[in-house]
């Protein structure tokens, strides 16, 4: 079976489907339709599917025309009926992942995409998991789903997990050019999987088994979280010792070796950072180990929006001025720069603990025209809010401005020299923003 598909593969005549078209799922099935393939998506949100099909993208990183292009040759399609799903040979689930209120793994959108494929599943077909989730799910949870058919492994189908690493909003690495873990449940299965994402990535790297890529993920995304905790445990500290921490980290950063640069925030944000070391931690207390690190990170990352706020208040105290009434000014929402995903995004903690002092919030990004507290999975109250136009006027009337988000298409210069008291999160006033400005600035 494994030879008969990777021939189909190689020969573009594999039709692939892609489960869940969003930040991941859209990129992929664009590159698996630029690479020659018939490409069909599967979505549950119909108007994400009418969108995709009319050539209209919603995602950043895809860029319209190509989409187009794509749908006018018919290469492409997406679909709310996943009876198509017995027309693909490869099927690759791109579902959330999220976490339940208890931060335990909600795995329910995985189950839910699992089940569509095992009502259809036929000789020939690949499964690949890429939601990011905790080792053992592809073999415990979805091979069990798919052997209750009676077909059988290896025999009949193939099953993987691949890890999803696609960086929104980063021109720089693509899908094609980030390199490819792949792990099968069986060497059939690792074999073919590698052999599918070869014609579509420059570089994948197969591992033993479809835990490996799983645990693998989880340790690069845990990485990223301990490392901004430390930066962020050493923002407060160097704070607390009137140093300049950005300072402190260029100077680091120039060993050549040994060191990496991480820098601190006002807390992090996304589908992945902050959710992703729960899952492995919570494998972990499956087994009865205490991970550590991850915790710490947790407790250390989440703080970060009740510090901006401190710092908003330690400002306007300067001023004589109250929380209670003033009016804050928040410049970018989204989680990180140049894109305009709020999801976690610490801007809605602090947006929240001001209202909750009694400040008056407003915003401006250009990426996130209105913000719903209920889209954020913060146990946040309040009115949404929309985004207001970066005049003078605004500048101006805001007792405090807080950079929340780094967005490149602002004119720092200008915010400088109208703000009047600023709180930067993000250092992006570094030196020469900041020379002849007359705002107070407060930096993280
Ligand atoms: N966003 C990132 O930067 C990123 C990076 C690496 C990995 N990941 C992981 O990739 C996975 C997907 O993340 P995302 O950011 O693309 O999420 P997303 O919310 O942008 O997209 C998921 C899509 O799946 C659809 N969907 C939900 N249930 C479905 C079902 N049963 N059938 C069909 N479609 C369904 C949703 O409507 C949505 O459009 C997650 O596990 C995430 O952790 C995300």
């Amino acid at each position: 079976m494994r030879d008969e598909l990777i021939n189909k593969i190689t020969n573009k005549q594999a039709q692939a489907g892609v489960i869940g078209l969003g930040y991941v799922g859209l990129p992929l099935l664009v590159e698996f339709a630029a690479k020659g393939f018939r490409a069909i998506g599967f979505e549950v949100d119909e108007n994400k599917a009418k969108s995709i099909n009319e050539g209209h993208s919603y995602i950043g990183d895809v860029p319209a025309t190509r989409l187009n292009e794509m749908v006018k040759s018919e290469r492409l399609r997406a679909t709310t009926d996943f009876n198509n799903l017995s027309d693909c040979d490869v099927i690759i689930i791109c579902v959330p992942t999220p976490l339940r209120k208890t931060k335990e793994p909600d795995v329910s959108y995985i189950l839910a995409a699992a089940e569509e494929i095992q009502k259809r599943l036929r000789r020939g077909q690949l499964i690949i998991l890429e939601s990011t989730t905790y080792p053992g799910t592809t073999d415990e949870v979805l091979l069990p789903m798919f052997e209750e058919t009676g077909l059988k492994l290896d025999e009949d189908f193939l099953l993987a997990f691949s890890p999803e690493r696609v960086d929104p909003g980063n021109p720089q690495f693509m899908t094609h050019n980030i390199p490819k873990v792949v792990g099968g449940v069986t060497p059939d299965s690792t074999t073919a999987a590698a052999h599918l994402y070869s014609q579509i990535v420059n570089d994948v790297h197969a591992v033993t088994s479809a835990r490996v890529a799983e645990a693998a993920k989880l340790l690069e995304n845990t990485f990223r979280a301990v490392n901004i905790g430390m930066a962020n445990e050493m923002a407060r500290l160097c704070y607390a010792l009137n140093i300049d921490t950005w300072e402190v980290i260029r100077a680091a950063a120039t060993k050549p070796f040994g060191f990496m640069a991480f820098y601190p925030g006002p807390g992090i944000g996304g589908h992945c950072i902050p959710l992703d070391p729960h899952y492995l931690s919570w494998k972990a207390r499956q087994h009865g180990f205490d991970s550590r690190f991850i915790s710490l990170a947790e407790e250390v990352n989440s703080r970060m929006p009740e510090h901006v706020v401190q710092l908003v208040a330690d400002g306007l105290n300067d001023e004589r001025k109250p929380m209670n009434g003033s009016n804050v000014l928040l410049l970018g929402v989204a989680y990180k720069r140049d894109v305009d995903d709020v999801r976690e995004s610490p801007a809605l903690s602090i947006i929240d603990r001001l209202r909750a002092k009694g400040a008056k919030v407003r915003y401006h990004d250009p990426f996130v025209k209105e913000l719903r507290f209920d889209d954020a999975h913060i146990e946040g109250s309040g009115e949404p809010l929309s985004s207001v136009p970066l005049t003078d006027d605004e500048l101006r009337s805001a007792d405090c401005l807080v950079i929340v988000t780094d967005h490149s298409d602002i004119d720092y210069q200008r915010v400088c020299s109208v703000a009047p008291l600023i709180v930067d999160t993000r250092n992006a006033l570094n030196g020469d923003v900041r020379r002849g400005s007359k705002a107070r600035i407060i930096r993280l």
